[in-house]
């Protein structure tokens, strides 16, 4: 049956119900999955920017934004397994999916498992490594911190490390609203989800499989997923292109849109599919 097409449009997924938007139209559909903590919204710039040429699809992953977080574990592979569940009540049997941090991870570890599923991949700001020792350290401070009331610290904390200075200082449209997305979230989902994240596996020692055309874009100057591990899933994986933003971070979709998106347009454009 032919789903509706709209914003915070809801279907049931495995045991939750994803909210999604859904607009444009082409036979292979764009889907971009968000990074941690944000929500859909947070590609809102490539979802207005897209739909006037491709059918593009966003969504909140479990337990963020209007999704709800069910009763499963919160891991990675049941991020993707979500994903590749929501493909298939969409009935698409393919798509161009383009993931940003850990939505990357979700992404590799979908692609690993499930290869004929996608045309072509965006890789944006992640990395295919896993988490050191210190970085779990850390990790499990901000889950003693968020569980014990520090959730607006962890939030200013956080949003120092994903923008450049000048964004901090003079595009707070874009800062504000990152925040709220932020504050929005449920305690629960936000630890569940750094735990999660801490026990993500790695992906590297299975990029060489991949073959389909990949970008990978990445903020020159992000500090959690730096170009050096940008450059590294351009080493190792064959049909792959790296854009590097100039005067971006973390969140380089919404520091540099007008950037990311002419990446974006160029790299689909060029598609043979
Ligand atoms: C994200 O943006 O998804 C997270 O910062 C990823 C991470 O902390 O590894």
């Amino acid at each position: 049956m032919l789903k509706a097409k709209g914003e915070n449009l809801l279907l049931t997924v495995n045991d939750i119900i994803i909210s999604y938007n859904d607009s444009g139209t082409g036979e292979i559909p764009i889907i971009f999955i968000h990074g941690f903590p944000f929500d859909k919204s947070s590609w809102q710039p490539q979802f207005e920017f897209l739909n006037k040429y491709n059918r593009v699809i966003t969504y909140d992953i479990r337990g963020f934004g209007r999704s709800t977080c069910g009763t499963k574990e919160i891991s990675i592979a049941n991020f993707a397994d979500d994903l590749i569940d929501f493909m298939e009540q969409l009935e698409l049997n393919t798509a161009i999916v383009c993931g940003l941090s850990m939505g990357g991870y979700i992404l590799l570890n979908a692609v690993n498992r499930f290869p004929d599923k996608f045309a072509a991949i965006i890789l944006s700001d992640t990395q295919c490594i896993a988490d050191s020792n210190e970085t779990i350290e850390k990790r499990q401070q901000s889950i003693s911190s968020i569980s014990s009331g520090g959730i607006k610290e962890f939030t200013e904390s956080f949003l120092k490390n994903v923008f450049i200075e000048d964004t901090l200082n003079k595009n707070l449209k874009i800062v504000d609203k990152t925040r709220s997305i932020i504050l929005a979230t449920a305690v629960d989902s936000l630890t569940s989800t750094l735990n999660a994240i801490a026990n993500r596996e790695e992906t590297c020692s299975s990029l060489k499989k991949i073959t389909i055309p990949t970008l990978i874009i990445c903020g020159k100057e992000d500090k959690i997923t730096p170009p050096l591990q940008a450059k590294l899933l351009k080493d190792s994986i064959t049909n792959s292109t790296l854009c590097i933003i100039e005067n971006a971070a973390h969140l380089s979709n919404l520091e540099k849109s007008e950037a990311y998106n002419t990446e974006l347009a160029k790299f689909i454009s060029n598609l043979q599919l």
